[in-house]
């Protein structure tokens, strides 16, 4: 090893400055360096990859080619046998492409790492486990629907120990559960720190490259984007998948936040279960599976997730405010959103909500970021203050604008269809986008032009439970 020095790096971007600072002057984050001990100096390091020989796909130098002559259709993928996972990757694994599998703690990154193993049939895949034993992991392997035959499992944290294993498996995917218990030799900090993760995963996945294996790296984040956090290995992958889901509930969403060889637009919908992550077909029956249709406060919307439409329920309660301020709470949809639509529906369309209590839910765990939800909101809201249900066959559409006006959004061709395909007739859409758009078969569509529109269509052909609210 080379003489060691000192750099400080940012737990929060990763950045590395000579010398300490109090402020990350490339992320701006406040007393986020920490002193790293690094190894050899640039120059000084002998090998960027592991010393696995013989793996023949080495030695190939790069050749300029006419940019027209490139096939892209050649990028040769391996299927994962996880439909899924294969829409979110693109089509498929690319050989000697780095992904990094992110989630919070518990999400299920490590079963989605063994059915991806288990998918492979008969792919050798090497399985590096800092986090558990063997035995845990043939544990958790017992419960899903396949074992993966040709898997072989190492418990080592030491990526240079990992050559010899390397070399004998051969593997066609090697997965790294966690890459936040790697350590290398040529670094002096301690396992998970910025310098370590970094230099663990530049070397394995410079590895990964040489032999034509694809490399999938299992790391934490936390809701604060922790220590270390895979923020650091972003520009080193190819791939960045996360896994997203609330622990309560058994939804998990799959997206792309970074893909060299495809769309990020993609999502995957899995349903934790008893076997393991199971693939969701048909999203909205799943969310509105629990549905009690026609009471107050409820609305449904047509979101887009990547380019499936996914029907989600949204809930309101409006009650009268306590002492002081009026309390607001807003889960799975945004703060912010949320305060414009009272302000709004106060102001344009007359539904008094200033000195009320709010919540407001997305139901099943879902977290909206679209616009497209406000009309939904705001009518779940109005729903509930004025005490009258919707039509239990009713969705809604679009975005709410400051001055209560109904805006477009996009493909509300494939949201309406969706909508009808699963029995609701009733669709509300902004006006504008109207003309272009004709009614799926047994639905009808409701152009609104703003708030006061949507909210008078509500008192008219709503189902009143009780008198009107005060
Ligand atoms: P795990 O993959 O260990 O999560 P991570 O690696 O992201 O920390 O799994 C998380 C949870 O999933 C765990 O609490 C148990 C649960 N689980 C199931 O519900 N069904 C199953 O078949 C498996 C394997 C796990
Ligand atoms: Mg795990």
């Amino acid at each position: 090893m080379g003489k060691a020095r000192s750099i400080y790096a940012c737990t929060e971007c990763g950045a590395q400055q000579p010398r300490w600072l109090g402020r990350c002057p490339e992320c701006g984050g406040w007393s986020t360096l920490v002193e790293e001990r690094s190894g050899p100096a640039p120059g000084e390091s002998a090998a960027r990859e592991l010393a696995v020989e013989d793996a023949g796909a080495r030695g190939e130098t790069s050749k300029p080619r006419r940019l027209a002559e490139i096939d892209a259709d050649a990028v040769p993928r391996i299927e994962t046998g996880i439909a899924e996972l294969d829409r979110v990757l693109g089509g498929g694994i690319v050989p000697g492409s780095v992904v990094l599998l992110a989630g919070e703690p518990g999400v299920g990154k490590s079963t989605l790492a063994l059915q991806l193993a288990a998918g492979l049939r008969g792919a050798p895949v090497l399985y590096v486990a800092g986090e558990e034993s063997p035995e845990q992991i043939r544990l958790r392997a017992d419960r899903l629907p396949a074992l993966p035959e040709a898997l072989i499992v190492l418990s080592e944290t030491n990526v240079e120990a990992l050559a010899a294993p390397w070399r004998e498996a051969q593997p066609q995917l090697v997965l790294v559960d966690s890459v936040q218990t790697l350590r290398s030799e040529r670094v002096e900090s301690a396992p998970g720190s910025v310098a370590q993760v970094r230099e663990s995963a530049a070397l394995l996945s410079a590895t990964a490259k040489a032999h034509g294996a694809a490399l999938v790296l299992v790391g934490h984040v936390t809701k604060e984007g922790a220590i270390a956090g895979p923020r650091v290995l972003e520009h080193l992958v190819d791939v960045v998948l996360q896994l997203e889901g609330d622990r309560f509930h058994a939804f998990r969403l799959l997206r792309a936040h970074k893909n060299r060889f495809g769309s990020t637009q993609e999502v995957g919908v899995f349903q934790m279960g008893g076997a393991g992550l199971e693939a969701v077909a048909n999203p909205s029956e799943l969310f509105l599976a629990e549905r009690r249709g026609g009471a107050p406060g409820s609305c449904i919307v047509p979101l887009l997730e990547g380019s499936r439409p996914m029907l989600v329920e949204i809930q309101a309660l409006v009650a009268p405010a306590g002492y002081g301020t009026a309390r607001r709470t807003a889960i799975g949809v945004d703060d912010a959103r949320l305060s414009l639509l009272l302000a709004v529906l106060d102001r344009r369309a007359g539904v008094d909500l200033l000195n009320t209590d709010v919540y407001a839910s997305a139901v099943g765990g879902v977290r909206i970021r679209e616009p497209g939800a406000d009309l939904a909101l705001a009518l779940a809201l109005a729903s509930s203050r004025l005490d009258v249900a919707l039509p239990a066959d009713a969705a809604a559409c679009g975005e709410v604008g400051l001055g209560g006006e109904i805006r477009r959004v996009a493909h509300l061709e494939a949201r309406v269809a969706e909508a009808a395909r699963l029995g609701f007739r009733q669709l509300l859409v902004p006006a504008g986008a109207h003309d272009g758009l004709s009614a799926p078969r047994g639905a009808r569509l409701i152009p609104v032009a703003s708030l006061g529109d949507a909210v008078a269509w509500l008192r008219s052909t709503g189902v009143h439970e009780t008198a009107p609210a005060r």
